[in-house]
């Protein structure tokens, strides 16, 4: 079975995009300890990144799909900015019945107000955030551990 772990708008920036907040470790160096924590529980990892937000609703839509084929775990999903404004993957997530751990790497309640409410939240199972990047670790476990 595979974990998908999807990255929306801006998250290419990581370890040059305001480093203070998001830490100096790329996208890369998140896909590689994502690739770990699925080997450990013994999950393949599909691992993606868009700044499209079509291109992550059809994502979600396929992983759904997946998910009742029996083929996908679920979704770690850090929709970056689009997490605040985005009522489209709201419906997509519902749409799709997909299980999906809301994630972000800085704890977005500690910061500016508009970043205090999410559209995917409603729709996610639990929600990981203020871990830096060792969050998709503890989400990766978090979905791995279920029926
Ligand atoms: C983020 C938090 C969002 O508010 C922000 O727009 C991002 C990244 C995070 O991982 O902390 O792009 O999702």
């Amino acid at each position: 079975k595979t974990i998908l772990v999807l990255n929306g708008p801006n998250l290419n920036l990581l370890g040059k995009r305001e480093p203070s907040v998001y830490g100096r470790q790329t996208l890369a160096d998140v896909e590689s300890l994502c690739r770990q924590a699925c080997d450990q529980h013994g999950f393949a990892l599909d691992f993606r990144q868009s700044n499209h937000e079509g291109h992550l609703i059809d994502w979600i839509h396929e992983a759904g799909e997946r998910q009742a084929a029996g083929d996908l775990q679920g979704v770690v999903f850090n929709a970056g900015a689009l997490t605040h404004t985005s009522l489209a993957l709201h419906d997509a997530i519902k749409g799709a019945s997909v299980r999906v751990i809301e994630l972000h790497i800085s704890n977005v309640h500690a910061r500016e107000a508009f970043r205090h409410h999410s559209w995917i939240s409603p729709v996610a199972q639990g929600v990981m955030a203020g871990f830096g990047i060792h969050g998709y670790v503890l989400a990766i476990q978090a979905l791995a551990q279920q029926a």
